[in-house]
């Protein structure tokens, strides 16, 4: 594959693929889907990986935050998107609960996405280094996840900038992934410095959110992208204005519906 973009369709993208992006120096994008619809037109605009995020608890499933989401939520989440893509490599999110007490356990709950879900690889938030180790010797590719980790929310104490004090420790961290076996590391909320600094040191390519352009790749919670979010983070540019367009298609549809000019002749059978 010559680019990640563009190009015959007929097979998946691999994580072999995205290593040899990294030594060109091509950048590629990175997206959330959570259903058919949004993984169909992101697999069709070349976006050649979609991550099922557990931001689906926040941004699909009407949840305050990531953590209450269960793997059997995400799993049927994720066998959707794997079946409306026919390019993209497809990553679950390990859901908080899922994969921490030991690396046995995250084997078993990557062993049911990959059988019940069709995902191609995982991804799991901080440094379960043990556990990356086990889950990459097993088969199965594993998408790191370092600074702010949402699933430690309470920990951190809020969706905080990180490494401000403790940017070495993170730098740290990701080579320790790095070497643990990941193919991938998203770098989240830090500033572009550090995550320039972690993107040198790592020959995986790093995605970052809220990381600067310094990274190898850039993810968005689709939701964002589109301008569906209520109140999106600063982090998050939003490239249309769905929420407004959806206002306003509803509210032009229960007016017809209201006034008769709905269903038309062009929706009327004889
Ligand atoms: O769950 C998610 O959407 C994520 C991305 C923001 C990286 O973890």
């Amino acid at each position: 594959m010559e680019s990640l973009y563009g190009g015959a369709m007929h097979r998946r993208v691999t994580i072999l693929d995205l290593a040899a992006a990294k030594t060109r120096g091509e950048k590629w994008a990175m997206l959330t889907s959570y259903e058919q619809m949004s993984a169909e037109i992101f697999d069709e605009a070349g976006i050649p990986v979609l991550l099922v995020g557990d931001s689906a608890g926040n941004n699909f499933l009407g949840m305050e935050n990531t953590i209450p989401v269960t793997v059997d939520e995400l799993i049927p989440l994720t066998r959707a998107v794997v079946r409306a893509s026919k390019r993209a490599l497809v990553v679950a999110d390990l859901p908080f609960g899922s994969y921490e007490s030991s690396p046995d356990v995250a084997l078993a709950t990557s062993t049911r996405f990959f059988k019940e879900s069709g995902a191609m690889a995982v991804k799991i938030e901080g440094a379960h280094l043990k556990t990356i180790e086990k889950l990459s010797g097993s088969g199965i590719p594993v998408m790191g996840h370092v600074g702010l980790t949402p699933q430690s929310l309470h920990q951190l104490g809020g969706y905080r900038v990180q490494g401000r004090i403790d940017g070495d420790n993170i730098l740290e961290a990701a080579i320790a992934i790095e070497k643990a076996g990941a193919f991938a590391i998203v770098l989240e909320l830090m500033s572009a410095d550090l995550a320039g600094k972690i993107t040198s040191a790592l020959s995986i390519p790093t995605i970052g959110i809220g990381a600067g352009v310094n990274c190898d790749a850039q993810v968005l919670v689709w939701t964002d992208l589109m301008g569906l979010t209520k109140n999106p983070p600063k982090l998050a540019k939003a490239y249309r204005n769905m929420r407004g367009e959806m206002l306003a298609a509803a509210a032009e549809f229960a007016l017809d519906v209201k006034t008769g000019e709905f269903p038309g002749p062009a929706q009327t059978y004889n």
